[in-house]
């Protein structure tokens, strides 16, 4: 008898193991026609080992749906995270990022010129297979991908705007990481057969869980956590306004505030405790973790509608992983 856990465990496995398989082959056939140098870069970062959070999640989403043929929901599953990693090599380029998925990004090892292009031949490949569906579909993933961009841009605006609100936060966040798991989600529900209006429930799943997902991803990036494969306190260099420092500025006074801010407008490794001690002061960390706790509470209770199955189980169990990655 194996137990529930085990059997999670081990069709995530499955899963992930039929994205690598699959994402491989797809870079090894482009090699096989010609593409060089911006297949193996490209291929370098997709298949260092990243989560697959979004594909595996998809897949399931597909299943929990009534989806019955993996390999009808497979395309659309890859699209997405050709297009996440698309994303990241873009991100990397403006964060100045030097490290991603525990290797030297694209722009470190071969400049940001071929990064740039790169990340296009990604996003690329993504529409390529996303182009397969219907035009409801590709609609999807294009108004995710536009949404993404003009997030990104949002937050350029934003950077050390100590002004910054929680609802420009979250406005950032639905669009550059929480749209893509909405999108995808949504368009996993469709492909397998459910209304309108049924795969906007999954569309707010994703969005839900996105958001937590972000929420912890600025967390973890404050904490610090070697499994990150990307440096601690990199939000902080690059002057992001993520949700602990927007509390913490809105809660404090006086040379508190003061400090605060001088430690945000100009930051260095040193000042790390000192910031902590600060974000401790105003429970600030707290807050943010109230609030992945309110997002991922509200994801559960969107599948609250779809009828018992292993692929519900397992969202929940991805909910539940979503949640306590940095405890
Ligand atoms: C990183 O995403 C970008 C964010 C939205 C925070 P992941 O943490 O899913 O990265 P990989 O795909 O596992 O590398
Ligand atoms: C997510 O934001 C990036 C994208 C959606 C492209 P971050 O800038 O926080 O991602 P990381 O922390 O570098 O992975
Ligand atoms: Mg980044
Ligand atoms: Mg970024
Ligand atoms: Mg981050």
């Amino acid at each position: 008898m194996h137990s529930e856990v085990e059997v999670f465990a081990e069709t995530l496995d499955r899963l992930r193991l039929d994205v690598n398989k699959a994402l491989e082959s797809l870079i090894q056939d482009e090699l096989n026609l010609g593409a060089g140098e911006v297949a193996r870069e490209a291929g370098r970062m997709l298949n260092a080992g990243g989560k697959r959070l979004r594909p595996i999640l998809f897949m399931l989403a597909y299943r929990l749906a009534g989806g019955d043929n993996d390999e009808h929901a497979m395309p659309l599953a890859l699209a997405f995270e050709l297009i996440h990693t698309a994303t990241l090599v873009h991100d990397d380029i403006n964060d100045e990022a030097e490290q991603r998925r525990g290797i030297p990004t694209i722009h470190a090892t071969s400049g940001q010129a071929k990064a740039v292009i790169a990340g296009d031949w990604l996003f690329v490949q993504g529409f390529g297979l996303g182009g397969r569906y219907s035009a409801q579909i590709v609609d999807i993933i294009a108004r995710c991908c536009a949404n993404i961009a003009v997030s990104e841009f949002h937050q350029l605006d934003h950077v050390l705007n100590l002004a910054t609100t929680p609802e420009d936060y979250f406005s950032i966040v639905k669009g550059k990481t929480a749209g893509p798991f909405a999108a995808g989600c949504q368009a996993a529900g469709l492909i397998a057969g459910l209304s309108e209006s049924q795969a906007l429930g999954l569309e707010r799943f994703g969005m839900e869980l996105g958001i937590a997902f972000q929420l912890v991803d600025d967390l973890l990036d404050l904490r610090g956590d070697e499994r990150m494969g990307k440096p601690r306190g990199a939000d902080v260099h690059e002057g992001k306004m993520t949700l602990p420092l927007i509390h913490a500025l809105t809660l404090s006074h006086g040379p508190h505030r003061q400090r605060l801010s001088e430690l945000i407008e100009d930051f260095s490794d040193d000042d790390f405790d000192e910031l902590m001690a600060l974000l401790d002061r105003s429970t600030s960390m707290e807050y943010a973790e109230l609030l992945v706790r309110t997002h991922i509470e509200r994801a559960r209770a969107e599948l609250e509608v779809f009828p018992e199955s292993d692929a519900k189980r397992l969202m929940l169990h991805i909910t539940e992983y979503v949640m306590n990655r940095h405890v």
